[in-house]
């Protein structure tokens, strides 16, 4: 891995216009499980019964029950790892421009990136399905469930449910960002969802150098991705963080 991580550091050391794209697996080191994989949400769940835009309209508190009540729980007081903190330090360091996140948790603006782009949107907010009404996810008392706008419409997620569209703010701009890239991390995610998994495609066909941080190999190791780092997002972020702060 040694090796890896510094090649690495010497391929994010000139880079200007660095993209990562992230899923699930950054953010099992803050307490929010993956979906799929060892404790992933959906070995328990079918996340087409549960996180399904039909299920949720067919019986919104069933879904508030067993899928957004305990996420609330954990989301609400989540907080950054070594992971986020590294990716905002690549910001910092003037080599990495915008996240490309999967995520639904807020963590990487909690950690200091200042274009994050939500590609299924976001937790941290509920909307009333009435009057549109956006309620920070924090501010909503879900001890009636499903819970209610003051309007007494329905609060939803204002995260992308299976069956839904990407925001297209969100797809057009992943997509603009990807094909101008000169390096993307692809950090946790297992690139099986569509079209999130097709970013690292964009970047590769226009010339991006493409590095997995992944303790397991995905569909974009060695056809996509250029290598794969084999380890957890916190301690690979770190060493190579340690590494371009040596350098600098
Ligand atoms: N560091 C980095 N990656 C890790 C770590 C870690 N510490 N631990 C696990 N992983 C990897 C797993 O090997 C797996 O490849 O994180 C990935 C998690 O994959 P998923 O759970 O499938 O998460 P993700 O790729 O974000 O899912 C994509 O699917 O259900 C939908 O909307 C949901 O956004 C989600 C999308």
């Amino acid at each position: 891995m040694d090796a890896l991580i510094a090649r690495a550091i010497n391929d994010l050391s000139p880079a200007r216009q660095a993209v990562a794209l992230t899923g699930a697996g950054i953010s099992i080191d803050s307490g929010i499980p993956p979906f799929r994989g060892k404790g992933g949400l959906w070995e328990r769940f079918d996340p087409m019964e549960i996180a399904h835009i039909d299920s949720f309209l067919r019986n919104p508190a069933m879904v508030w029950r067993i899928l957004v009540k305990d996420l609330k729980d954990i989301i609400d007081t989540a907080r950054p790892n070594d992971g986020h903190k590294g990716i905002a330090r690549l910001e910092q360091l003037g080599i990495l421009k915008s996240v490309i996140t999967q995520n639904i948790d807020g963590l990487h603006q909690m950690a200091g990136n200042t274009d994050v782009i939500e590609f299924h949107g976001t937790f941290a907010w509920q909307r009333c399905m009435t009057c549109d009404r956006r309620i920070e996810t924090s501010q909503v008392d879900a001890s009636e469930l499903p819970p209610r706008c003051v309007c007494s419409g329905i609060l939803r997620p204002d995260a992308v449910f299976f069956g839904e569209m990407i925001p297209p703010a969100a797809l057009w701009r992943s997509q603009e960002v990807a094909s101008r890239c000169d390096v993307m991390l692809v950090v946790g995610t297992s690139a099986v969802v569509q079209p999130a998994a097709s970013m690292p495609v964009i970047a590769k066909q226009s010339g991006a150098i493409v590095i997995e941080i992944n303790p397991e190999p995905t569909a974009l190791t060695g056809m996509i991705s250029d290598y794969l780092i084999p380890g957890g997002a916190a301690e690979v972020m770190n060493r190579i963080i340690s590494g371009l702060e040596g350098i600098r």
